[in-house]
């Protein structure tokens, strides 16, 4: 396997991004759609950054600029306090720390303890600021910010260093790549889901996406680096290798960059890809494109699933099962199935669809099934990568 080769030594890491400029966007959802997916393409030029298909971009975003002067406010702060950057050694202002440095979305058990301290107790929170009550914690801060517990607490008051110091550090996010090079060079494309809810009377945005969709400009700065997708490799384009991929939602990123790749190589084995969205109209990303792979041969085969088009749900896995003989004929030719997107309810119901498929055109027992699932994992042919 040609694309398992590894890497020489990352050029950039999250001490050292590589600062890079978005070229264009475009949404991939229509207007009305019940939520927002939009395509990025990243100027990479000059960086000599270099991925495969397969690996993900870590993108270390910045926080809302509104939700960091609401933050500051109920702090009853200017902003313009001196603090140390959370993470680098110079001082800058409260503002800029809490833009660049701080998360303010999560909350640290220091930001609770101190809450608990500064209010003599007198807080919702004391009560479950105790080991036994971790999970009724977790509970409690769901759809909450570091904001909502400063209201929630008005007599404890906090100085700009303190506050900071009280704050969990802003993470990168990873977002699989849904572009190859050798189509694209220099350049590297997302596909991202927009994070917007409405809880306890606020309207939030996740950080990274909304800091992609809502605040870039053609200046703006995005720090990024690749991470190497563990394994999550095409099989050697000369190889007659058949690949199934599955990608419901933004899992369809990392197969838009194999098919990209399958076509750039000219790869020989056939490919078979399991799309899943909620309606055909708003939601069916980059259809032209896998309509002219169809055409060309990129791909072989191609099962849509909409799952609000008709009264019943229809997701990628009831796809697999009516097509369950060629799927299972597929896996005996030597098949690697791929699947992307959602861990928690996606990856397993589809991994139950791929033992009924074992033993219905199989004639195999249960366990027999979960015995041909652990030899396809052993020999690599079935490659996860959920989140
Ligand atoms: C290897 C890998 C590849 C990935 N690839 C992609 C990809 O290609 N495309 C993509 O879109 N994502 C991808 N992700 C997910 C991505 O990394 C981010 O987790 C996602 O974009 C959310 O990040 P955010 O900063 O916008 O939101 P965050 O600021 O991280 O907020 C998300 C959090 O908001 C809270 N939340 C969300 N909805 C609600 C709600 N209704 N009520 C209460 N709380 C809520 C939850 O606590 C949730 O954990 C990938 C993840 C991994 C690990
Ligand atoms: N925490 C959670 O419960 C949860 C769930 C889903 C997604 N997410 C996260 O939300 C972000 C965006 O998700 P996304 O845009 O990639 O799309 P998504 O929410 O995964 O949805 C894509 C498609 O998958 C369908 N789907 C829902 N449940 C399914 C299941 N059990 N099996 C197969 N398909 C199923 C959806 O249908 P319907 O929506 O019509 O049911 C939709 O048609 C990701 O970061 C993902 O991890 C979280």
């Amino acid at each position: 396997m040609s694309n398992d080769i590894p890497h020489a030594k990352p050029l950039y890491n999250v001490k050292n991004p590589f600062i890079a400029k978005l070229k264009r966007a475009h949404d991939l959802s229509a207007p009305g759609a019940p939520k927002h997916t939009r395509h990025y393409e990243i100027d990479l030029a000059g960086s000599g950054l270099e991925y495969v298909p397969g690996d993900s971009l870590a993108v270390l975003p910045t926080n809302d600029p509104a939700l960091v002067d609401d933050t500051i406010h109920a702090l009853g702060l200017t902003g313009h306090e001196i603090v140390n950057h959370p993470k680098r050694e110079i001082p800058v202002s409260l503002r800029r720390a809490l833009i660049e440095g701080s998360s303010l979305t999560e909350v640290d058990n220091k930001l609770i303890k101190a809450i608990v301290e500064k209010t003599g107790g007198e807080t919702s929170l004391a009560p479950l600021a105790v080991p036994e009550q971790k999970e009724e914690l977790k509970k409690y801060l769901y759809g909450r910010f570091v904001i909502d517990l400063l209201l929630e607490n008005p007599s404890a008051k906090f100085e700009a260093q303190e506050f900071v110091s009280l704050l969990k550090k802003l993470n990168i996010r990873l977002y699989s790549i849904s572009s190859s090079l050798k189509a694209h060079p220099e350049e590297v494309h997302l596909t991202v889901a927009t994070v917007k809810y409405n809880t306890f009377g606020r309207e939030r945005g996740g950080v990274a996406s909304t800091f992609l969709a809502d605040r870039l400009t053609p200046e703006t700065p995005i720090p990024v680096f690749v991470n190497l997708g563990k394994g999550f490799r095409l099989p050697d384009p000369a190889e007659e290798t058949p690949v199934i991929f599955c990608g419901p939602g933004t899992g369809i990123a990392p197969f838009r960059a194999f098919l990209e790749e399958r076509k750039a190589t000219n790869a020989k084995g056939k490919a078979w890809l399991f799309f899943g969205e909620v309606s055909e109209k708003s939601c069916y990303f980059y259809k032209d494109e896998f309509e002219a792979y169809l055409g060309d041969g990129t791909l072989d085969k191609l099962a849509t699933a909409w799952s609000r088009d008709q009264a019943e749900k229809i997701y990628v896995q009831h796809k697999m099962l009516e097509h369950s003989a060629e799927f299972f004929a597929w896996l005996e030719q030597g098949a690697i199935f791929y699947v992307c997107g959602d861990a928690s309810r996606m990856a397993h119901d589809v991994d139950k669809a791929l033992h009924t498929i074992i033993e219905k055109e199989g004639g195999k027992t249960a366990e027999e099934a979960s015995a041909y699932v652990a030899a396809l994992k052993e020999a690599k042919r079935y490659r996860r990568d959920v989140y």
